[in-house]
């Protein structure tokens, strides 16, 4: 078979979290038959790549991150034919839909793991990181979610979990999980998906002898990054999941890849790299949480130099390399405008130079659903509608060390991930079109739906969907469209501070720049080329005299050169 491997450069990727994306059922969550039924909106916005959040059956400790069977789906999300229909619908409008592969834990509730626990020299036993360890926890790490990477199973009996207690970390030296792995991946490669997105995939190598570390707080326990991510000989694992998986099918990987230094992208999506593609997560976080949210250092102390450095030097290393995936929003986060902008700014326009800012960057572009309307957090004021783990596990943290509720609920309110998981918001009836009226959401709707919804932007052309629209023509059907995908970036006006500006540039064709104002000033920049055409503004205003530029409060321009 002749396979084309850069089939996906040139598309829109959209990431749904199907839980909140459209409830078809009428049952408050949402399903695969919901997603299908607004295909049409994804094609009229101009999507190609449709990555979903997990729909494998699962117990929803994590979300769908748990997955007790990687061959069915989940019935709040319906069944294996709506799936295929889904598959089929997308097809027809020119959308390959990427699944969500979760191949570094699996749930407890999965049978693997159920033998496993059972008798202890199943085949299965194998599969997992069970260590005996007669004076507690075989070594001082801590979970990503909080509290030990280790849960005793009785007696001196332990397993591993980087993630929650109802994820254990699967175990990659063992070469029958890794055949059973492939045959799936295999599985739903035939059914004739775009690829997939590879969850958490940099920790499926843990460090040799699993040696604890010098405690970095006072619970004792040490972070356990240094130990279980991109550790020295996961290129064997990574090289061989291709091998016998994704090089036999035309797909693309996403993988998620944080914390891969930049001198490594080439193993990772270099011309033989173990992916197509990958996020960087490098400029996505502007905090530093510390040991829990309480003690975030930040805003305040986040330097927009900084930021937009790691930024430029991404975008720098990366396409010396190959082609990464740029995002500003996903699953794992509050909404952007949140974390970049302060409160008393938000705004719709601001929202269009933020999109503006990520969307001409090299790479394919990946909107996070609800992004092209503009949504922000929802302001929740009680823990008890909260379903995300992580946020219940930093919430009773900051509880223990003593803050009151009410200060850990602002925190919860900033950086929950369940921010960015409320029900889209389709229109302004009741449940926001998302459930039928009556219904009770199993997040509540955000509380700007009658105002901030699909069905109302898509009927003003000032909006930050119509925003979105332009840009995805922009970037995939307009004469500027192989300068966006391919052109050298290459970052200016870097003397300005609260700016960031780059230019794209295809030597003999096309050049662009782009300046996107993180100032709440109005404000005079001096151009360092000769502007051309004005190919896109956040503001209806605009002017250039004698080659310098002013640009409203957070403004943000496109401008041929
Ligand atoms: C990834 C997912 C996140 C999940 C974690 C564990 O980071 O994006 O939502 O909680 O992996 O699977």
């Amino acid at each position: 078979m002749n396979i084309d491997r850069n089939w996906w450069k040139n598309k829109i990727a959209y990431q749904v979290y199907p839980r909140s994306f459209c409830d078809a059922n009428g049952d408050g969550t949402g399903d695969i038959k919901g997603i299908t039924s607004k295909l049409d909106y994804l094609q009229s916005l101009g999507v190609g790549l449709l990555w979903l959040s997990p729909v494998y059956r699962s117990p929803m400790d994590d979300g769908g991150y748990d997955i007790s069977d990687y061959r069915d789906i989940d019935p709040i999300f319906g069944n294996m034919d709506d799936m295929d229909e889904l598959i089929r619908e997308a097809d027809k409008r020119g959308i390959k839909i990427l699944m969500d592969l979760v191949i570094n834990h699996c749930s407890d509730e999965h049978e693997w793991f159920k033998k496993a626990l059972a008798d202890p020299n199943s085949e299965e036993a194998g599969y997992f990181w069970f260590v005996n360890s007669k004076d507690g926890a075989p070594n001082n790490w801590r979970s990503m979610f909080g509290g030990s990477a280790w849960e005793n199973v009785g007696g001196d009996r332990y397993y591993m979990h980087l993630f929650s207690k109802k994820q254990p970390d699967l175990n990659w030296e063992n070469p029958v999980l890794r055949e059973k792995l492939y045959d799936m991946v295999n599985f739903w490669l035939e059914k004739g998906l775009g690829g997939f997105r590879i969850d958490a995939i940099v920790h499926i190598k843990k460090m040799e002898g699993l040696p604890s570390g010098p405690a970095d707080n006072p619970d004792g326990m040490v972070g356990c990054f240094a130990y279980a991510r991109n550790i020295d000989g996961i290129g064997d694992y990574l090289t061989e999941l291709r091998k016998r998986t994704f090089d036999n099918y035309q797909c693309v990987t996403v993988a998620e890849a944080a914390g891969v230094p930049n001198e490594q992208l080439v193993d990772y999506i270099g011309k033989d790299g173990y992916f197509s593609t990958m996020f960087d997560f490098s400029y996505s976080e502007p905090y530093n949480y510390g040991h829990g949210w309480h003690t975030c250092k930040g805003p305040g102390e986040w330097s927009f130099r900084r930021w937009r450095d790691t930024l430029y030097a991404s975008q720098l290393d990366t396409q010396k390399i190959g082609y990464g995936a740029v995002f500003l929003e996903n699953h794992d986060y509050p909404r952007a405008i949140q974390k970049f902008i302060p409160e008393k700014d938000h705004c719709p326009r601001v929202q269009m130079m933020l999109g503006n800012m990520f969307f001409f960057l090299r790479g394919i572009p990946f909107i996070y659903q609800g992004q092209e309307l503009g949504m922000t957090n929802p302001g929740f004021t009680s823990i008890d509608v909260i379903d995300d783990i992580s946020t219940k596990n930093h919430y009773s943290l900051a509880i223990n060390d003593g803050l009151e509720p009410e200060k850990a609920m602002k925190l919860v309110a900033r950086y929950s991930r369940d921010n960015a998981r409320v029900p889209f918001p389709w229109d302004d009836s009741e449940n926001g079109g998302f459930s039928a009226s009556g219904v009770k959401t199993w997040l509540p709707v955000h509380p700007d739906y009658k105002t901030v919804n699909a069905a109302a932007e898509m009927s003003d052309p000032n909006s930050v969907l119509a925003f979105y629209k332009e840009m995805v023509r922009i970037r995939t059907k307009s004469e500027y469209a192989e300068v966006i995908q391919d052109g050298v970036f290459a970052p200016i006006l870097k003397q300005y501070d609260k700016l960031i500006a780059y230019t794209r540039t295809l030597v003999g064709k096309k050049r662009l720049a782009v300046i996107c104002s993180f100032s709440d000033k109005k404000r005079k920049i001096k151009l360092p080329f000769d502007a051309g055409a004005l190919v896109l503004s956040s503001h209806d205003e605009y002017s250039i005299e004698d080659g310098v530029l002013t640009l409203l409060p957070y403004q943000s321009v496109m401008l041929e050169i």
